[in-house]
C-alpha cells in the first residue's frame, strides 16, 4: 500500500497543498517587511504581527527585528544560547514606579560567611560571602536579578581576582572567590546596576534596537546623498539598499537615496544616539548613587589567609582564569605567564611573526600599545584615521609584521570608507596561516544595543571561518580576547551597559569551546585589578594582557 494514494484524495491533497503555499508564501512575504522594521512608532504594532510564524521560534515576538530565521542550521544551538544568556525575572518598571522600591546598594550589606570546620582560611580554600539586597527604604528585596560584580584583593600586595556572583533569585545573592594568595584578603561588592535597571535596559533591546544608528554617504558626481542605516531598518523592499553579507549572512541595509543608486555608497559612520527614557528612568541610572556603587560590609570585610595546607586535597570548586599578585598576572589555565617588560624581549618573541589583529577598539588598543613599546615595529603610514585605520607596522630587520583592522557594521566609528568596512569572517578566509601567523580577536561593544541573536550571528560565521583557517592551517595560533566591564554614565549604561557585556561574553565564551582558540579573560583581568573599569584598559591592565598573548604566542 506504501505510496499508493486514493485518486479523490490525491485531488484534495492538491488543494490543500496549494492552500498550503499560499499560507507560507503570504507569511513569507510578510515576514520580510516585519523583519526590517524596528521603528519605535512601528514597534507595538510590529509586536504583535510579530507572532511566531515558525512555531520552533518563540522568542520572535520579542524582538524588534525578527533574527531567528536567518539560523536554518543552528537552531539548536540558537537556543542553548539564548538559554545560556537568560537573566533572572526582573521587577516590572511601570510608569509611576517608586524608585524607593528600587535596589539601593547603601542599604544593601554583605556578610563574609564562617569557613566551615576549621575555621580558618588557607591558600586554594574557598571564601563565601553572603549578600542581602535592599531597597532605599531598608526593606529586603524579594526578587533577583541586580547586576553585582565583585573582587578579593590586597592592596599592599597589588593582589586581586574576580568572584563569582550567584543569584538566589529571592533578593540574596552569593559571592564565591578563589583564595590564591597568603596574607589579607580584602572583599569587594558593587551594585552595578539595580534589577529594575535591567527591566528598563531589556525593554530598550525590544522596543529601540536602533537606539544607536547609523549614516551612509552617497556620491556620483557632484551628487550627494545621506541616509541612514541599521541593521534593520522600518521601510518597504523598494525603499531599501540591501549590503547583507552574502558569504556571511550578516545584515546591513540602508534607506535608498532619492536620486543616486545603492552603488553610490561610498561611506559608513555612526549617526548618533536617540535618548528615550522617562526622567523617573533615569533615576536608575545614576555614579554615586545606584550605578557601579559599592556595597558596604555588615562586619569585616578582609580575612587572613594561612598557608596552603599541603596534607590536603582542597580543590575549590571556583575556576578562575587568574589573579594578579605583585601587580603580575598568573594564569590557572596552566599557562606559564613571563614578563615581556622591554621592547627587546617583545621584539624576540615577534621574529618572524605575522600578527593580524582584528575588532573594535579594545583591540586596536594593543596594536597601538605594540608600537609605542617597541621601537623597531615601525607603523607604516597608510594614511588611514587613527580611529578605523586599518594599520601596518613592520619590523623589517626581524621580519615581523603587526596589522589592525576594524570589524564591520554595526561598527560605531566615525566616517569609513565602504571598500576598508569588511567582516572579520571574510578577512579570515582570505589568510594564509601557518606556524608564524598569529589571528587575534577581539569584537564585542559595538553589538550591545542589538538582540543578541545579531551577536550570536556574527560569532557563529566568524566560528566558521576560523575552523576553515585551522583546517588548512592547523599550526595558526588564534587567540580571542573577551569583553571586559567599563565605567558607566548614563548614555554609556544605554548603549554599551556591562549587563549588555555579561551577556555577550557568554556567548563568545560558548561559541568557541572545543574549537583550538586560546580566550584572553580581559573580564578577570580588569575585574580583578584596582584600577578602575574603562572601555579602554590602562596601561598597567594593557600591559599584562600583551604579557598574556605574548606568553600564549612565544611559549
Ligand atoms: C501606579 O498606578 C497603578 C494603576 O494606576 C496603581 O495601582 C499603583 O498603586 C500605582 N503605584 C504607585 C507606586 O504609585
Ligand atoms: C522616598 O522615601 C523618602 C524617605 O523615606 C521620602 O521622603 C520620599 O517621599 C519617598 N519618595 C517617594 C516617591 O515615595
Ligand atoms: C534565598 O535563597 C537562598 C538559596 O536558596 C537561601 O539560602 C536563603 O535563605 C533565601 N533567603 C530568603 C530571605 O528567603
Ligand atoms: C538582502 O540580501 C540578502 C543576500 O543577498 C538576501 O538573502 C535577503 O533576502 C535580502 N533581504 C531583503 C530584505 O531584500
Ligand atoms: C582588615 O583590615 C583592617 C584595616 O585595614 C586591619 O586593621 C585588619 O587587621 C584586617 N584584618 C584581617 C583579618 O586581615
Ligand atoms: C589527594 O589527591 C590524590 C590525587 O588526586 C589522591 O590520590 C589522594 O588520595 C588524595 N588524598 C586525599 C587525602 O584525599
Ligand atoms: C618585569 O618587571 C617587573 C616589575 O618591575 C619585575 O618584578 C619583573 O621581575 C620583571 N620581569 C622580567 C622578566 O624582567
Amino acid at each position: 500500500m506504501k505510496g499508493r494514494v486514493h485518486p479523490k484524495l490525491h485531488y484534495f491533497g492538491l488543494i490543500v497543498l496549494f492552500l498550503a503555499m499560499s499560507v507560507i508564501l503570504f507569511t513569507l512575504y510578510n515576514r520580510t517587511f516585519i523583519d526590517l522594521s524596528v521603528s519605535k512608532v512601528a514597534q507595538k504594532k510590529i509586536n504583535s504581527k510579530c507572532t511566531p510564524a515558525v512555531s520552533t521560534a518563540p522568542h520572535v515576538t520579542k524582538l524588534g527585528c525578527s533574527f531567528y530565521p536567518l539560523f536554518p542550521k543552528e537552531t539548536a544551538e540558537v537556543d542553548l544560547l539564548r538559554d545560556l544568556v537568560a537573566w533572572p525575572e526582573t521587577p516590572p518598571v511601570p510608569s509611576n514606579f517608586s524608585l524607593n522600591k528600587t535596589s539601593d546598594p547603601a542599604h544593601s550589606s554583605f556578610t563574609i560567611l564562617p569557613q566551615k570546620g576549621a575555621g580558618s582560611w588557607h591558600v586554594g580554600d574557598e571564601l563565601e560571602v553572603l549578600i542581602q539586597i535592599c531597597d532605599f527604604h531598608g526593606e529586603p528585596k524579594k526578587s533577583g536579578g541586580d547586576v553585582i560584580l565583585a573582587r578579593l584583593h590586597n592592596p599592599a600586595l597589588s593582589a586581586g581576582v574576580a568572584g563569582q556572583v550567584l543569584d538566589h533569585r529571592n533578593g540574596s545573592y552569593s559571592a564565591v572567590f578563589a583564595l590564591p594568595w597568603e596574607g589579607s584578603a580584602q572583599v569587594e561588592v558593587t551594585l552595578v546596576h539595580p534589577s529594575e535597571a535591567v527591566t528598563v535596559l531589556q525593554k530598550l533591546t525590544r522596543e529601540q534596537p536602533d537606539r544607536i544608528y547609523f549614516k551612509s554617504l552617497f556620491r556620483s558626481g557632484s551628487v550627494t546623498e545621506t541616509t541612514t542605516c541599521n541593521v534593520c531598518l522600518e521601510t518597504t523592499q523598494q525603499n531599501l539598499c540591501n549590503y547583507t553579507n552574502v558569504y556571511t549572512g550578516d545584515r546591513w541595509f540602508c534607506y535608498k537615496p532619492k536620486k543616486l543608486d545603492c552603488d553610490a555608497r561610498t561611506t559608513h559612520y555612526k549617526g548618533g544616539f536617540n535618548q528615550n527614557l522617562k526622567p523617573l528612568e533615569e533615576k536608575l541610572f545614576q555614579s554615586n548613587v545606584n550605578m557601579k556603587v559599592s556595597i558596604p560590609a555588615v562586619g569585616p570585610a578582609n580575612i587572613t589567609v594561612l598557608p596552603k595546607l599541603k596534607e590536603e586535597n582542597r580543590t575549590a570548586k571556583t575556576r578562575r582564569s587568574g589573579y594578579y599578585y605583585q601587580g603580575a598576572w598568573r594564569a590557572l589555565d596552566g599557562t606559564t605567564v613571563q614578563q615581556f617588560n622591554n621592547s627587546a624581549a617583545i621584539s624576540q618573541c615577534l621574529k618572524g611573526k605575522v600578527v593580524h589583529m582584528f575588532g573594535d577598539s579594545t583591540i586596536r588598543q594593543w596594536f597601538e600599545y605594540f608600537v609605542k613599546s617597541v621601537p623597531d615595529l615601525k607603523e607604516f603610514n597608510l594614511k588611514n584615521s587613527k580611529q578605523n585605520g586599518p594599520f601596518m607596522a613592520l619590523d623589517y630587520a626581524r621580519n615581523t609584521l603587526v596589522t589592525f583592522r576594524c570589524h564591520g557594521p554595526p561598527i560605531r566609528f566615525s566616517s569609513i570608507l565602504v571598500t576598508q568596512l569588511r567582516y572579520i569572517a571574510n578577512e579570515l578566509d582570505g589568510l594564509k596561516g601557518g606556524t608564524d601567523t598569529v589571528v587575534v580577536i577581539g569584537i564585542w561593544s559595538h553589538f550591545s544595543t542589538f538582540p543578541i541573536e545579531v551577536y550570536i550571528k556574527r560569532l557563529l560565521s566568524i566560528r566558521k571561518s576560523v575552523m576553515r583557517l585551522l583546517a588548512r592551517a592547523p599550526t595558526t595560533q588564534v587567540v580571542i580576547r573577551t569583553a571586559n566591564p567599563k565605567s558607566l554614565t548614563l548614555y554609556e549604561a544605554l548603549t554599551n551597559s556591562d549587563w549588555y557585556s555579561i551577556q555577550r561574553d557568554k556567548v563568545l565564551r560558548e561559541i568557541f569551546k572545543g574549537v583550538k582558540v586560546r580566550l584572553l579573560d580581559a573580564w578577570e583581568m580588569t575585574l580583578a585589578h584596582h584600577l578602575p573599569h574603562n572601555l579602554h584598559p590602562e596601561p598597567p591592565i594593557i600591559k599584562n594582557m600583551i604579557d598574556v598573548l605574548l606568553s600564549y604566542i612565544c611559549f
